[in-house]
């Protein structure tokens, strides 16, 4: 752990795992904890929650484009490390750093849903729960009570029943924040999902149950935790209904992006801070903007959905330019340290979340996967901020830097063909 005085440990939870140390020997960087998770977690379960859309490439887009955001750092300002704390939405929080919605994460880890949830709590950095997930909103909202964000999918069936009944329980579980997912229209192939076995009915084979017997502590956490489950959604299917059975009851009643209308609807229905995510376009941030949404969510769905998504890292500074002085902007896709979130800070986000390196940090560590990697991302935000001379957030944002990949919309023209 670096130095820190007395008052900035107090608003920090930087060091404060008691394993922090032991566990940063072995897994100085997210990359460290990828390497190790497959060792624990059975590869079919791995493959689903590490894929991208077709063959990978729009991860390795998305870490790419961090990767050349470069900052230029000044000297001669810095008496010590920088406090993190940020407001987002009007309410405070620790670090600008959250959990990304992820569908299914207790197949990655048994009990993922809640051990992310209960770490986000204890460090005070938000916490979103899919409608996707493997805990109940009520279940999450226990464990998270402070830092609990909602997402949704769209569930367009019977004019939207289920949606504005999860609206409904998600405003009296007390989430702080509703996400409205635009950024899923279709149903895309990742391959690695797909070879494994799980983007059709899941039917456990010989290698799979192999894989499991294989994997002790992904077994224990089995047993503690029982088999996973898509806990909301599994509430509407009928009683007793198989994993099987609920997922083909649901997707026989959601699907496709949200229209502009829809949102409105529920703008109007949700009493309290609402943000889409998946947007890419300054244009469809200034729509869901004037239709009264408080927060853009700048996302390629961690390159899950389509390889030639642009990176969300790219259209960041136009879409800050946007809407940036209106709403509260969230970036993710490509997020792996604490100087990733501090080069999403410094091109005008309020926040960055992370989604597939929490399964990496449960898969490779169990239990103390969430907390490690959370004091981890902090840790390493605040050595970035410290290293660029940064003494606060706000300058951070004032940072000089290149972005070679930073997309100027206003100067994009079309190539036209004659007829
Ligand atoms: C296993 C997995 C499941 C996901 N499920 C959802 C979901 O249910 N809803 C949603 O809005 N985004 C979902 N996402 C996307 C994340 O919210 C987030 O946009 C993405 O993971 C961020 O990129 P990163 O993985 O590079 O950090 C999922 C991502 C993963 C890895």
């Amino acid at each position: 752990m670096h130095d820190m005085t007395a008052k900035q440990a107090a608003v920090s939870p930087v060091g404060q795992h008691p394993h922090f140390q032991k566990h940063h020997r072995r897994f100085p960087t997210t990359a460290w904890l990828r390497r190790r998770a497959p060792s624990n977690v059975p590869l079919f379960a791995f493959e689903y929650g590490d894929t991208g859309a077709g063959n990978d490439v729009g991860i390795g887009h998305n870490w790419a484009a961090f990767d050349a955001v470069e900052i230029v750092p000044r000297y001669g300002v810095m008496p010590s490390l920088p406090p993190v704390d940020v407001k987002l939405f009007g309410r405070s929080y620790a670090a600008p750093i959250g959990v990304a919605p992820m569908g299914g994460p207790s197949l990655v880890w048994p009990g993922a849903d809640l051990l992310m949830a209960k770490a986000a709590q204890r460090a005070r950095i938000p916490y979103t729960l899919s409608v996707a997930g493997g805990a109940t909103i009520e279940q999450a909202a226990e464990a998270a009570p402070d830092v609990f964000w909602l997402q949704l999918y769209r569930f367009w069936h019977d004019d939207h029943k289920i949606g504005f009944d999860l609206v409904r329980r998600g405003q009296a579980a007390g989430a702080k924040v509703l996400a409205l997912t635009l950024d899923v229209p279709v149903r895309t192939t990742r391959s690695r999902e797909t070879y494994a076995g799980l983007a059709h009915e899941f039917r456990p084979n010989v290698r799979m149950i192999w894989e499991m017997m294989v994997r002790p502590k992904w077994m224990f956490a089995l047993l503690r935790n029982g088999y996973p489950r898509f806990a909301t959604i599994g509430d509407y299917a009928p009683a007793g209904a198989s994993t099987n059975e609920i997922i083909a009851y649901a997707r026989a009643r959601m699907g496709g992006a949200f229209s502009w209308e829809e949102v409105k609807r529920y703008r109007d229905a949700w009493k309290g801070p609402m943000a889409v995510k998946g947007i890419l376009h300054p244009k469809d941030a200034e729509k869901a903007v004037a239709l009264g949404i408080d927060g853009i969510w700048v996302s390629n769905h961690g390159g899950r959905q389509i390889e030639a998504l642009t990176p969300s890292i790219d259209v960041l500074p136009a879409i800050v330019a946007a809407v940036g002085k209106k709403a509260t902007v969230i970036l993710d896709s490509g997020v792996r340290s604490g100087q990733d979130v501090m080069r999403a800070l410094a091109l005008g986000a309020d926040a960055a979340f992370a989604g597939k390196s929490f399964l990496w940090a449960v898969g490779a560590l169990g239990d103390d996967g969430p907390d490690y990697l959370i004091n981890l991302y902090i840790d390493e935000l605040r050595a970035s901020l410290g290293q660029i001379g940064a003494r606060t957030l706000a300058e951070a944002r004032a940072a000089t830097i290149r972005h070679p990949g930073a997309i100027e919309f206003a100067a994009q023209s079309r190539p036209r063909r004659s007829k």
